[in-house]
């Protein structure tokens, strides 16, 4: 994909109004710090227009990047932070959800999770809540570089099996280290404009 042209357009928090968007959108969700904002900035081709940080909780609001005036990216806050109070929590979660059911412009939802780790109770849910909404997730394993080669096609079948994906379902390993895979990301969004 050549990107031309990004923008941070919407920001939302928990009681924000969800744009009503005229392009596809494209969404990305995950626990926190697995890795959203880093294969987000990947995909504009940006060392840093979407905020990471090595600390979990990092992305708190709904972001919508706008790409080429053509797609929206939009940028999830992680779930499953263990530090941040309860009641935070369930807004949050309503809000994802709210989104996730609500937006007539998505298109695709991709969830990420660790390559290195077998999937948790959190992903299994937002998984299978994903496929309850009508959507077939695309799996992001991330992380690529912090294991060895040799190993990487155990990992993704322990994803895989641990988090019981359909036959056919697409899983891709990445890293926003390496940028390996970020071409079949961009091949499956434009495939599906
Ligand atoms: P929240 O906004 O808190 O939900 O997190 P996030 O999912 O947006 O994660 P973020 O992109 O901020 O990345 C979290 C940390 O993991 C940062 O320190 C990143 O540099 C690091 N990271 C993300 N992707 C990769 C990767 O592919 N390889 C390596 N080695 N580190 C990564
Ligand atoms: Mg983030």
């Amino acid at each position: 994909m050549i990107i031309r042209d990004v923008n941070l357009e919407t920001v939302c928090g928990v009681t924000s109004k969800l744009p009503e968007n005229t392009l596809p959108e494209f969404a990305f969700a995950g626990k926190s710090n697995v890795g959203k904002s880093s294969l987000i900035n990947a995909l504009m081709n940006r060392k840093a227009y979407a905020r990471t940080s090595s600390q979990p909780g990092k992305t708190q609001t709904i972001n919508f990047y706008n790409i080429n005036g053509a797609l929206y990216y939009v940028d999830l806050p992680g779930y499953g932070y263990a530090k941040i109070a309860v009641e935070v929590k369930e807004k949050w979660g309503k809000m994802i959800e709210r989104y996730l059911r609500n937006s007539q412009m998505l298109k695709m939802v991709f969830l990420l999770i660790d390559i290195r780790h077998e999937p948790s109770a959190n992903d299994k849910l937002m998984y299978e809540w994903i496929i309850f909404n009508g959507y077939h997730p695309v799996i992001i394993a991330t992380k690529l570089d912090k294991i060895n080669r040799s190993q990487v096609q155990k990992h993704v079948k322990m994803v895989r099996e641990g988090l019981g994906m359909e036959k056919d379902g697409i899983i891709i390993p990445f890293s926003a280290e390496t940028k390996q895979g970020r071409d079949d990301i961009w091949d499956l969004i434009e495939g599906s404009l």
